[in-house]
């Protein structure tokens, strides 16, 4: 009999914002893989001597490949053992779980994937932004800012002109570039802008600004990774008293 293995999404960090599914899941498994952005509270749920392998990596330590990964679902899968393959936020959003599902299932090993809450829309709520709003924001892209070496990256023009609230996920490292893509493309420089770091966990720390001074205010604040980039006029609506405009940063330079 082979095993089974659930793809399961931990959601962004805030242990209480694991489903009820999820925590049975982690209970019943008898093989843990986590990656370094779920939080590592979450193996609470686990069984006392089950076996646990940390797989991801962070701050350049070493982490297991993704085909090593694979490797070890599918060889504990062929044992029959349930494994639980733990990933921050959503499994199938930005977090190659659909990668692994199709690899899986050429085994023919049974996959289940178990949502996780995305940190795209947990992470903004929790300074009060909302990512649609009937009077300012129709719709929402989720959207990698990660850039490829072939160059490959999304049509930031476009973006611009869609007047849906953007989330971008692994833009930190290119919040300038993608900031001056944008602006470039036709959004407003005053266009409400934020970066989030660590959401939902109680080390989070974040940079409202405008979009024309986000760059600035990620540095001058010193978020890191992870972080996400949130761009659009419901960005205007949250809760934190330090939004800084591109007007105001003229008047402060
Ligand atoms: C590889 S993606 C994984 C996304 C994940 N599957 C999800 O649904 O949230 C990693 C990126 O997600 C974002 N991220 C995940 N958790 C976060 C958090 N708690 N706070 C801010 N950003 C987060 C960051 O942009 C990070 O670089």
């Amino acid at each position: 009999m082979t095993g089974k293995v659930f793809l399961i999404g931990a959601g962004p960090g805030d242990v209480e914002l694991l489903t009820l599914k999820a925590v049975r899941l982690i209970k019943q498994a008898d093989l843990v893989l986590i990656d370094d952005l779920a939080n590592p509270e979450v193996l609470q749920f686990a069984a006392p001597d089950v076996e646990v392998v940390h797989v991801g990596k962070r701050c350049g330590a070493h982490s297991a490949a993704q085909h090593e990964i694979e490797a070890l679902m599918l060889a504990a899968a062929l044992e029959g053992r349930t494994v639980a393959r733990i990933k921050g936020g959503d499994p199938f959003i930005f977090g190659r779980g659909g990668e692994e599902m199709q690899t899986l299932c050429a085994a023919g090993i049974d996959v289940e994937v178990v949502n996780g809450i995305t940190s795209g829309s947990a992470v903004p709520a929790t300074l009060g932004i909302p990512l649609t709003h009937r009077h300012c924001a129709h719709g929402v892209t989720f959207v990698s800012g990660h850039s490829h070496k072939d160059g490959d990256e999304p049509d930031w023009a476009l973006l611009a002109r869609s007047a849906m609230t953007l989330v971008i996920y692994m833009g930190l490292n290119h919040v300038s570039h993608i900031a001056d893509a944008l602006m470039a493309g036709g959004l407003s420089g005053d266009t409400p802008a934020a970066a989030i770091q660590y959401g939902t966990r109680p080390e989070q720390r974040q940079a409202l600004a405008s979009l024309a001074t986000l760059a600035l205010e990620v540095e001058r604040r010193g978020i890191g990774s992870p972080a996400l980039l949130i761009i659009g006029q419901t960005v205007g609506l949250a809760r934190a008293k330090t939004v800084i405009s591109s007007t105001q940063h003229k008047e402060l330079t």
